[in-house]
């Protein structure tokens, strides 16, 4: 895993930076994106470049990395209402280009495999960009979690429901769906980004500690080609590195 840390202030532009390249290098590259406060001002970024005529990503195909369980549709929290109001409406993204987990439909197993499918129809993903919960969490695929997990139907740890008390939900789902560790693995390249000292505690352990179903993070640190961006918040408890 290649580590780059960056200053606070510069967080979001380096890591805006990292995506754009993949976009320039590969067009039509597939790639999945994360919802959660992480990547808010990277999509904003996103959004100048692609507004300014900077960047296009008008081949792009997007998949989302997970979803909530049992929101309404119209609720803004749902994590495909959140990349459409962040990212989505801003950039040249066509409409049929967007793939959405739909935790609506009687059956969400059937829907996980066609989303798994949709992913292996267009060759795979080329890069997966995920956030990191406080709990090591990658999607919603909680600790205990598998390497050989697909996408599929979770239930969500108690951290999660507690910290989903941001999103001010009038009920707290108590499951989701997410693509798994194995599909973010089979991933070409996967961008791993984390802010905030309320993350350092965690940090330490995706550095310095164990690769362990605990830490769900930790089972993507040998992919081949992963890279962690964090800034020096989330930096800050990790000794022998600086920004
Ligand atoms: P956050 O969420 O970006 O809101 O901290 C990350 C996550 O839980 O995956």
């Amino acid at each position: 895993m290649k580590v780059n840390i960056v200053d606070d202030a510069k967080f979001d532009t380096a890591v805006a930076d990292f995506i754009a390249e993949e976009v320039r290098c590969n067009p039509s590259a597939n790639i999945c994106f994360p919802t959660g406060d992480t990547p808010k001002k990277i999509y904003r970024e996103l959004s100048l470049r692609v507004q300014s005529g900077q960047l296009s990503m008008a081949s792009v195909h997007a998949f989302g990395l997970d979803e909530w369980g049992s929101l309404p549709e119209t609720s803004k929290a749902r994590c495909s209402a959140r990349m459409y109001e962040q990212l989505y409406r801003n950039v040249d993204i066509p409409s049929e280009h967007i793939y959405c987990m739909d935790t609506l439909v009687p059956d969400v197993d059937d829907m996980c495999k066609k989303y798994e499918k949709r992913i292996a129809d267009l060759g795979g993903l080329n890069l997966a960009i995920v956030g990191v919960g406080i709990n090591g969490h990658i999607g919603f695929n909680e600790p205990g979690s598998q390497k050989t997990d697909r996408t599929r139907k979770v239930t969500l740890s108690a951290t999660t429901q507690r910290v989903a008390k941001k999103y001010q939900l009038d009920v707290i789902p108590t499951w989701g769906v997410t693509l798994g560790i194995q599909t973010l693995f089979a991933t070409e390249k996967i961008l791993i980004i984390v802010n905030g000292q309320h993350k350092a505690d965690m940090m330490t352990k995706l550095i310095n500690g164990l690769e362990t179903t605990n830490v769900p993070v930790t089972l993507l640190r040998n992919h081949p080609n992963c890279t962690l961006i964090l800034d020096s918040s989330a930096a800050s408890l990790l000794t022998g590195w600086q920004a």
